[in-house]
């Protein structure tokens, strides 16, 4: 996980390094570090356990000078979150410092070779292993000549020589104490790009450090370095050597991600849900041809026509936008369809053939288990595609095809907006597979009316956030919670459950409604609130007796209904208001409550909403 930069220019480079790892802090904040050579060639490092507001204290009585420098924002995979663990590590006797995003599964075996070589280690992280193998490679590389003149060539094999006993991932940066006017970047399983300015160069984790530098990027592949000076940059193979890059211009705001008068971000997405959803419609409903269209999917409706099963793919919240649609492309695309962890997909070895269409479904565009579902499945010849948030993000590139969601940038941990687009995203393509098979001209026509109504449905169901406040209130000191509901709004339960849990530290289990007889319903009593989704459907009779069930035993009911669902009311302790959506549709108008609910509660119990313990916005390790 965790966030990397580096900068080489003319400016002072803890400026940029700073204000980018708090761009990055989503990937990781449990602590941070910025290393520079200053004009006297000295590498200089500070870190500091937590935030970075706590590393920016410290540079203020500690300032860094220096016009090359790197940077890191942490979430620790080996060793505790202190400030000796915090990277930039230093390898050799302080000759070069590193900063790594990744997991090296052989780590043990190259420290203890490089202890019997005499290294010495401070930290329990995997990265310094790294720093001290680069060092121990440099030391095997004749450094007498003019490394400059040579293109830095021995410091670019010392790295590449280390890179190659590396089993694992990483994302990494190294400054040399002795060359401050090059860094050495270097991408395996972890993000790096490379920001290219006027007469400077910028590297970094993902493009939001940009914002505001230069909207000009370089994507490294996987096993590229990036070898840049102020005014050049080389990319160069970990194996084949020098090899040509393209210059993207991708226009990043950097306004996307300010709060916007928001007390939090996870509160500002979750309003910015009518216009997310209307951003992931534009231009891809054909009213005329009624059906959906999408630029990316890179394969031809008769190829598309020919697929017999659907595998939707992913992990926490995008699984449950997955759950969403199955339900969605059983009932629009009649498509057999199956939903699986790509953290168990990716190690499973299910029966899958080219006529297996693969979805893998990501915010990030990163998570590592995502990422390597996606591997494996195309591995067997699945057509794959990616439905992703972050453009230009690892999913996205390495898919067949697929769709972007056009959220904008999610900062708080936990999903909200991305959730909706996924599901909104995933009903086109359940309409538009419908329309390649056996839905109708007007039942395809009734479908685009009814998503076009959506982003003016989820803006009334916002509405509810005083009411949801109140209720937030009532039962914030409760230490469980019940979420459920049947068909279309199972997966909204779940994902009501995790919102909770993750921001406000509450146990919550979401559950199939008429499951909860089957063991869960021991849990009930009166300071166990069930939050029942009950809007108006098919199965509204079956889960009014299933919520009939939990009042019988003394269970306090929050109930999301129908508007004026008087019925519901009598019932329920609370209830919460969403107008009347199309089944298929209904997760994305029903999940709206409990987005905020768990939102107030965790503010309630004062809680770090947007960047909660433990956890980090971008999951690149297993
Ligand atoms: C959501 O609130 C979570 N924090 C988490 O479950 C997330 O959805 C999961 O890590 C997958 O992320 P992705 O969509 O970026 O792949
Ligand atoms: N494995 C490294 C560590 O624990 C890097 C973790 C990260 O990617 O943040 O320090």
């Amino acid at each position: 996980m965790c966030g990397i930069v580096g900068y080489i220019g003319p400016r002072e480079a803890v400026e940029f390094l700073v204000s980018g790892l708090r761009r990055l802090e989503y990937r990781g904040y449990d602590s941070a570090g910025v290393a520079t050579i200053d004009a006297r060639g000295s590498l200089n490092v500070v870190k500091s356990v937590g935030r970075i507001d706590k590393l920016d204290d410290r540079l203020a009585e500690t300032p860094l000078a220096g016009n090359v420098g790197i940077g890191h924002t942490r979430w620790a995979t080996h060793g505790a979150p202190t400030d000796v663990n915090a990277h930039p590590h230093f390898g050799g006797d302080g000759v070069l410092a590193l900063v790594h995003n990744g997991v090296i599964e052989n780590f043990r075996p190259l420290k203890a070779r490089l202890q019997s070589e005499g290294y010495e280690f401070v930290s329990a992280t995997d990265s310094e292993v790294i720093a001290h193998l680069i060092d121990s490679c440099l030391g095997k590389q004749d450094l007498s000549g003019d490394v400059a003149a040579e293109n830095y060539q021995p410091l670019v094999e010392a790295v590449q020589a280390a890179l190659k006993q590396l089993q694992g991932t990483y994302g990494l940066v190294v400054a040399f104490r002795d060359w401050p006017e090059v860094l050495i970047g270097a991408k395996s399983g972890s993000p790096l790009i490379v920001g290219v300015g006027d007469g400077e160069h910028f590297i970094a984790s993902d493009g939001s450090p940009l914002a505001g530098y230069t909207d000009k990027i370089v994507f490294l592949a996987e096993h590229e370095l990036a070898v840049v000076t102020a005014g050049s940059l080389r990319v160069i193979h970990r194996d084949q050597g020098h090899v040509s890059h393209s210059v993207q211009v991708l226009e990043i705001e950097a306004g996307a991600i300010d709060l916007g008068g928001f007390e939090h971000y996870m509160l500002k997405e979750i309003f910015e849900q009518p216009e997310s959803i209307k951003n992931a419609m534009r231009g891809r409903l054909d009213r005329d041809a009624a059906t959906a269209r999408f630029g990316g999917l890179n394969l031809t409706p008769q190829q598309l026509r020919a697929m017999r099963r659907c595998l939707l793919t992913a992990c926490g919240t995008s699984w449950h936008a997955a759950l969403v649609g199955e339900y969605q492309f059983e009932a629009l695309a009649r498509m057999p369809v199956e939903v699986d962890y790509a953290s168990e997909l990716r190690y499973r070895n299910p029966p899958l053939d080219n006529h297996t269409l693969v979805f893998a479904i990501t915010q990030s565009g990163e998570t590592a288990d995502t990422l390597a579902a996606l591997r494996e499945t195309k591995r067997k010849g699945c057509p794959t595609l990616g439905i992703c948030n972050v453009v230009g993000s690892t999913i996205a590139q390495e898919s067949d095809g697929g769709v972007y969601l056009r959220a904008g940038p999610e900062i708080g941990v936990a999903s909200t907006k991305a959730f909706t687009s996924q599901c909104t995203v995933l009903a086109m393509l359940a309409l538009y597979f419908g329309r390649l098979r056996d839905l109708s001209y007007a039942a395809g026509r009734r479908i685009i009316e009814e998503l076009e109504e959506l982003p003016d449905k989820v803006r009334t169901a916002l509405r509810c956030n005083e009411v949801v406040k109140e209720i937030a209130g009532k039962y914030a000191h409760c230490e469980t919670f019940l979420y459920l509901g049947r068909q279309f709004n199972f997966p909204t339960a779940l994902e009501g459950a995790l919102k909770l849990k993750e921001i406000s530290y509450i146990h919550a289990e979401g559950y199939p409604a008429a499951e909860m007889k089957h063991g869960p319903i021991a849990l009930v009593d009166k300071d166990t609130p069930s939050v029942f989704l009950v809007p108006q459907g098919q199965v509204y009779d079956k889960v009014m007796s299933n919520l009939q069930e939990i009042k019988a035993r003394g269970g306090p009911v929050i109930a999301v209904v129908g508007e004026g669902d008087t019925d519901a009311a009598r019932l329920a302790d609370d209830i919460i208001e969403i107008p009347a959506v199309e089944e298929y549709l209904q997760p994305i108008v029903s999940v709206i409550p409990l987005q905020l609910l768990a939102y107030h509660i965790a503010v309630a119990r004062g809680c770090d909403v947007d960047k909660p313990r433990n956890l980090a916005k971008s999951v690149t390790v297993e």
